[in-house]
């Protein structure tokens, strides 16, 4: 579907109607028949704590921050900020949301261990507990200190936090029960899955990150892999404080098309994984093509916000030419608020970043995130927020 139509036919005209218009009404959209509607944002209080100035030799400072909101009782998100000392103001940050917990990305034994139902396939997990072993364990993962190298902060949480992701998530813990109504035991029709509570988390992290002397508000990217990148794209498309967004190898339901032939369908990940949708969604599993957007559109509700899709070329899983294509027919939304769109008609070869402002990247190997693919952000990033 062409972004720049709307749900009753008519073409968007003007930059006012596609702000004030179209914009809105595809963010409904979405919301409606895919992720769920996320609540209302609520106001966020939060205290600091575990701050270190000396890691990575004296080159960065980390504190800790417990960001509360929702109804009293919903869980609070622990979020993990790392600066460089040498800088003269605020930074250019990476929000990103991990798999593992803080304390696998940067190995400190201060840094506080999750105390949420914790990933088994994480390091050091413990009948679903995060322990002390597993610190550090992604540190490769995440090059913290590459990216404090090159200049930007990063603040990052645990997803698990906001939502655990059991595979039979019933929505009795993480945030959603905290948001019924008075006797509501699960999500209506169009209310928010896991994917939109992860969004809704990553919002209220912002909601800190603009009142972070540290952090320079106009800078703030976000970065996700996989279902994280899912949800990194919707985050960014229904919140315009996220300047850059890196959805890595998100696929279906992401920056793969619904209407893809290649790889994980939509029937298929809404049986694998019915919680990161609403109930709706699986409507479509057998008429994609009913769907009133594709992946095309959430991507141009980031417009003209920079986003990279970034792949590997075993991950046919996530549809990396499927992508490509999403970028082209998201393009024509920044070309008509006059901005560089998709610089290139051909996906670009392994190993060259397509620097564009909707930007692509495919290396070969498998599903994973790696140093190799950091410098891949860190140069995207290092083009479009620091103007280099
Ligand atoms: C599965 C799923 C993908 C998802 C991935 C992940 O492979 O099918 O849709 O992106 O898990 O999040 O690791």
């Amino acid at each position: 579907p062409d972004p720049l139509i709307m749900l009753d036919g008519s073409k968007v005209t003007s930059k006012e109607q596609w702000f004030k218009q179209r914009r809105p009404e595809l963010q409904q959209l979405f919301q409606h028949y895919m992720y769920g509607y996320l609540p209302k944002a609520a106001p966020i209080s939060w205290t600091r704590d575990g701050v270190k100035d000396d890691l990575f030799d004296g080159k960065a400072t980390k504190k800790e921050v417990t960001i509360h909101f929702g109804p009293k009782g919903t869980p609070p998100i622990e979020l993990l900020v790392v600066v460089p000392n040498k800088a003269k103001g605020p930074v250019p940050v990476f929000a990103a949301l991990n798999f593992c917990g803080n304390h696998t990305a940067l190995a400190d034994a201060s840094v506080a261990l999750t105390k949420s139902w914790y990933r088994g396939s994480c390091p050091g997990c413990e009948d679903n507990k995060a322990t002390d072993t597993g610190r550090g364990g992604q540190v490769d993962v995440w090059n913290i200190e590459l990216i404090i190298d090159r200049g930007y902060g990063i603040a990052m949480f645990y997803y698990g936090d906001v939502d655990p992701d059991k595979r039979d998530n019933d929505f009795t813990d993480g945030v959603h029960p905290h948001f019924f109504k008075q006797g509501q035991t699960k999500p209506g029709k169009h209310d928010w899955g896991a994917i939109s509570a992860w969004s809704y988390g990553v919002h209220r992290v912002v909601d800190y990150l603009v009142q972070d002397e540290d952090i320079d508000k106009d800078r703030i990217a976000l970065v996700g892999h996989s279902r994280l990148g899912k949800t990194t794209l919707l985050a960014a498309a229904l919140d315009d404080r996220i300047a850059l967004a890196i959805p890595h190898q998100a696929g279906c339901g992401g920056t793969a098309p619904s209407r893809g032939k290649v790889g994980e369908s939509v029937e298929r990940i809404n049986t694998s994984f019915p919680h990161w949708f609403n109930d709706t969604f699986p409507e479509f599993n057998k008429q994609t093509d009913r769907l009133p957007f594709d992946q095309n559109c959430l991507v141009a509700l980031c417009a003209p916000r920079p986003v990279l899709f970034s792949n590997a070329q075993e991950d046919q899983w996530a549809n990396p030419n499927g992508q490509f294509d999403v970028l082209k027919a998201a393009s024509p939304v920044y070309e008509f608020l006059g901005v560089e769109g998709l610089g290139a008609k051909e996906v670009p070869p392994l190993e060259k970043l397509l620097n564009s402002r909707l930007g692509y990247y495919i290396r070969p190997g498998r599903h994973s995130m790696t140093t190799g693919d950091w410098k891949i952000f860190l140069d995207f990033a290092d083009r479009h927020l620091k103007g280099s």
